[in-house]
């Protein structure tokens, strides 16, 4: 009963937050990444325009930056000015499906028309 509540529950959160990739954006790149300003790792939007201006379509976009996040690398990194201000970013430990829904979630998504709660608290 207890894990039918928690499955229903799970289904719920799924639902309001439109997709699994959302989902799993919110609860984890943005730790580090806000979405319109760079604090302590590259902005969504600023990373996302640089990854636009490597790899010309979705599919290319997507494979490319999945590839990237599940080992970051400074060697087949495109952003070598932000490992040098920031960092190299951790490994986090996500299989490629799971990246993939997380950047297509990125992708389709124009962060500079949203208002979120990493916005407003460093106002
Ligand atoms: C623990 C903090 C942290 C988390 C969590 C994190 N990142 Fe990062 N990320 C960074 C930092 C710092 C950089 C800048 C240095 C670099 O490029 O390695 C970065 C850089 C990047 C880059 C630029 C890659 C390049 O070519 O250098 C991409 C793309 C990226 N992150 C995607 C993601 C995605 C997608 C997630 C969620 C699945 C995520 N990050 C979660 C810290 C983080």
């Amino acid at each position: 009963m207890k894990n039918l509540i928690f499955i229903l529950l799970i289904f719920i959160v799924n639902l309001q937050a439109n997709n699994y990739g959302a989902l799993l954006f919110n609860g984890n790149c943005t730790t580090c990444h806000f979405e319109t300003k760079t604090i302590s790792a590259p902005s969504v939007v600023e990373f996302k325009k640089r990854y636009k201006e490597a790899f010309l379509n979705r599919e290319d976009f997507i494979e490319n930056m999945a590839t990237w996040v599940q080992h970051p690398d400074a060697k087949t990194s495109i952003m070598l000015d932000a490992i040098e201000k920031h960092e190299l970013m951790p490994e986090l430990g996500f299989d490629e499906d799971t990246l993939k829904q997380i950047i297509s979630y990125i992708y389709d998504t124009d962060f500079t028309k949203k208002q979120n709660i990493n916005n407003l608290s460093i106002k």
